[in-house]
């Protein structure tokens, strides 16, 4: 397994350019399951799950290519005929998101046989309010043997459907079912990430007819067939703000490009709160901190979009660890989401967990120490956290930062970071 050494106290000056969403990409390849035609993506990220995810279309019938073009890396998905409904427990166990095949299954096919993802490392992550709105669209579903066996055979209806909760993944999984659904969906209280906008308006380029993503209320008015598109991935706004983090945390000024400051303007308001310089630009964001000059503790709550996203509380956890004075930092999206507080307190941090909420006591400096990763979002806090560490931090089990970070020691080494990866046996994945 590869780990990363990082020597730190190097400060980052340079540019850092932002790669497609891995998060939306995901769910973008899921869509081109909708059509027997082509869907091109543009700007596509190359990772662990996106590889994954393809590897599952292609069983289920996808032809997956992969090019690297002037302008970047694109992925070409064309599923002429679905040649299998079955999404084996094997790779849905890997990949949560691998779950997301079962509502463009159904949709095409009329059935579908889709392992459930089973629990992760942070949290339950059930997927009941995936099942209930399909369920509303008129599939008829059983849950045996860990499987998802799901009946469609006269086809979706579109329906009303509230969600309890605004779940990013219930709602994205919805408008790949609702979509070649007859008559109209209203599907309510749904997620506002930008990723479900991405969604809706690749959709909408297939010809679906999706209105209202990115507010509370979306309205689907189904179509009968989609067709082939060419659809650009949007920035990643975690990979974003996770280097938005680690260039506060090393010190110097890093210009982050083909992002999007509106993405994250929660973390970059409480950025500024901290005392980090923040610069927006069409385009681009610029981060600045002094070597000498010591953030200050601010307190956060993360919350669905547009409050302060769960995915970037670790990261700005590992900033938090030296600022001067206390850091409250609630988690209310994931019940088991500070898997990185035993970890970032091996490299000297003072931080003390009650129920939901993290209490950070800033510490003058970190001292560099093996650590492990726990998981994607977890572990990038630890590379942040060993930028700024006196002498060599070592991030074990690095497989969890390949699924959502593309290059990152390249990223960060161009911007003058000691990073470096040591390779090690065979990588692995889970969920
Ligand atoms: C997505 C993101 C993840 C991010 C999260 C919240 C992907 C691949 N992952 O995850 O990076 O951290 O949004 O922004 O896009 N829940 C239920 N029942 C369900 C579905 C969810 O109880 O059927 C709960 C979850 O356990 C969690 C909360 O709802 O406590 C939010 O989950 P959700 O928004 O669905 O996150 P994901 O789509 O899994």
């Amino acid at each position: 397994m590869d780990r990363i050494a990082i020597t730190g106290g190097a400060p980052l000056v340079g540019e850092i350019p932002i790669s497609g969403a891995k998060n939306s990409a995901i769910k973008l390849m899921a869509a081109s399951l909708l059509t027997d035609q082509p869907l091109r993506l543009t700007n596509m990220p190359r990772l662990a799950d996106t590889r994954f995810l393809g590897k599952l279309l292609q069983r289920l019938g996808a032809q997956v290519i992969e090019m690297q073009m002037a302008d970047g890396p694109e992925t070409v998905l064309h599923t002429p005929e679905i040649v299998s409904a079955l999404a084996p427990y094997d790779l849905v166990r890997q990949m949560r998101a691998s779950f997301n095949v079962l509502g463009p299954l159904i949709a095409r096919t009329g059935h579908a046989k889709v392992s459930l993802p089973g629990g992760c490392t942070i949290g339950a992550r059930p997927v009941d309010m995936h099942l209930k709105a399909l369920e509303a669209l008129g599939a008829v579903i059983d849950l045996h043997e860990g499987y998802v066996y799901a009946q469609a055979p006269r086809g979706l209806k579109g329906a009303t459907h509230r969600f309890p909760f605004p779940s990013v993944g219930a709602t994205e999984h919805t408008l790949l079912a609702a979509v070649l659904a007859e008559g109209e969906s209203v599907l309510e209280n749904c997620a506002c990430e930008p990723e479900i906008v991405d969604l809706a308006d690749c959709l909408n380029a297939m010809g679906a007819k999706v209105a209202g993503a990115g507010t509370p209320t979306i309205r689907v008015k189904g179509v009968a067939k989609l067709h082939g598109a060419t659809h650009a991935v949007v920035p990643d706004r975690i990979e974003t703000g996770a280097f938005a983090c680690a260039a506060a945390m090393a010190g110097g000024e890093v210009r982050l490009t083909k992002t999007r400051s509106d993405f994250v303007q929660t973390l970059l308001d409480k950025m500024i709160e901290a005392g980090v310089d923040v610069t927006t630009e069409p385009g681009s964001i610029l981060i600045r901190r002094d070597i000498g000059k010591r953030l200050v503790g601010v307190d956060l709550t993360t919350d669905p979009y547009p409050g302060f996203a769960t995915d970037l509380q670790a990261p700005f956890m590992a900033l938090m660890t030296t600022a001067k004075g206390d850091s409250v930092i609630r988690e209310t999206i994931f019940e088991n989401r500070f898997m990185h507080v035993p970890e970032l307190a091996r490299l000297g941090a003072d931080i003390k967990v009650h129920g939901g909420e993290a209490h950070v006591h800033g510490v003058e400096s970190l001292n560099g120490a093996q650590v492990m990763a726990t998981d994607l979002r977890a572990s990038v806090s630890l590379v942040i956290a060993g930028l700024a560490a006196k002498g060599e931090t070592v991030v074990n089990r690095v497989y969890h930062l390949d699924r959502g970070f593309e290059r990152l020691e390249e990223k960060l080494g161009a911007c003058g970071a000691n990073v470096r990866r040591e390779k090690g046996g065979e990588s692995e994945m889970d969920a």
